[in-house]
């Protein structure tokens, strides 16, 4: 059967090449007669396995040795909570700045931890733009600044990074790997692995090691990212087929020529569905064009009633998973690092087609 077009915003496409070759080593993994999730963590062969993941992650994004590489359990929605514990006390204060829905749970998230302070939003204007730095309340003490890179439910992206006198933090969720990132200007980047990383279940938390001792007396062991730190993200039982797998991501990333080459597919693979959205009246971006996300593209028809013909018929041309977030409605596709450019160049042709029937 022919693969999907698969645009799910997550747990998300994953590359081919990978999924054939987990598939192939499945049932007998280097030999051993039995499969990678049927091993121990701590044996030599996974202790290689992610070993060569995190080389592989740090040659990607060039990562030096002053950050502490983490393979952890609990989803992104963990480390908003972790965030706080890790970083400042229960009085503290930690500055947020809200530009969509997953940066508004993590303040929120946050607000129980420690005092969380909004200090910027685009709430008011459907978060359909980047707030200037300009504009942001920066509060004197603040312990950290928290922000979302790429808001997956908006499709809203920074196009720049803030600049901060205290600890930067980024929700890099569903942008990291997408294309090179200046890892040193961040002090915790962390992100959910099912986008561009690999199956769900994973997480990843890049972390300046000075700021490891600053967590909290009472913050639970599976939270620590120092007693992650100290013991190779191996303190409990790690996600040990799902860091396999993002090892091979990361393999197939370093095949295609690194970040550079991914970014230069994404940004044309994204060009390709916001000209065809701008240039019609029928589809409809709500995003500041500088703002726009090349990762998560939400679309509205001119006509809402056409929205369920719309996704019907994109399932009968095996394109799924096009439907908006529940919270918002429309459409989105999210065309991450896995999804080909024939997929983009299929959902473009079945989006032209529908409009000139239906428009
Ligand atoms: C930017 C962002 N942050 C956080 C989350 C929550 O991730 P998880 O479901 O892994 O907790 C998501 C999930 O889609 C996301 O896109």
């Amino acid at each position: 059967m022919a693969r999907a077009h698969n645009f799910c915003a997550g747990p998300a496409a994953l590359p081919e090449p990978v999924l054939a070759r987990a598939q192939a080593e499945l049932l007998d993994w280097r030999g051993l007669g039995c499969s990678v999730m049927e091993v121990s963590h701590r044996s030599a062969e996974f202790m290689a396995v992610i070993e060569a993941a995190e080389a592989s992650l740090r040659r990607l994004l060039s990562i030096s040795d002053d950050y502490a590489v983490l393979f952890l359990q609990g989803g992104a929605s963990q480390q908003f909570s972790a965030v706080p514990l890790n970083l400042a006390s229960a009085t503290d204060t930690a500055d947020y700045v809200v530009s969509g829905q997953w940066s508004k749970k993590a303040l929120s998230e946050g607000g129980r931890l420690l005092q969380a302070k909004a200090v910027a939003s685009s709430e008011a204007a459907s978060f359909s733009y980047v707030p200037a730095q300009t504009t942001w309340q920066l509060s004197d003490n603040a312990r950290y600044c928290h922000y979302c890179p790429n808001e997956t439910i908006g499709g809203l992206a920074f196009p720049w990074i803030p600049s901060v006198p205290v600890p930067l933090v980024a929700d890099m969720s569903s942008v990291l790997l997408a294309g090179p990132l200046d890892v040193n200007q961040f002090d915790v980047i962390y992100a959910g692995a099912q986008k561009n990383i690999g199956p769900a279940g994973l997480t990843l938390v890049i972390v300046r090691r000075s700021l490891l001792s600053q967590l909290r007396a009472d913050c639970p062991a599976s939270l620590s990212w120092q007693l992650a730190a100290e013991n190779q993200s191996m303190a409990n039982t790690p996600p040990t087929f799902a860091i396999y797998l993002a090892g091979l991501v990361f393999e197939w990333l370093e095949g295609l020529g690194g970040l550079s080459a991914i970014e230069t597919l994404n940004q044309r693979k994204a060009t390709k569905l916001y000209a065809l959205i701008d240039s019609s009246d029928f589809y409809s971006n709500p995003i500041e064009p500088s703002d726009r996300s090349i990762m998560n593209i939400p679309f509205t028809l001119a006509d809402p009633a056409l929205d369920n013909r719309f996704l019907a018929e994109a399932e009968q041309q095996n394109l799924l998973n096009l439907k908006g977030h529940r919270s918002v409605g429309g459409m989105r596709a999210s065309i991450y690092n896995a999804v080909p450019e024939s997929s983009v160049d299929a959902l473009c042709a079945f989006m032209t087609t529908f409009e000139q029937r239906y428009g």
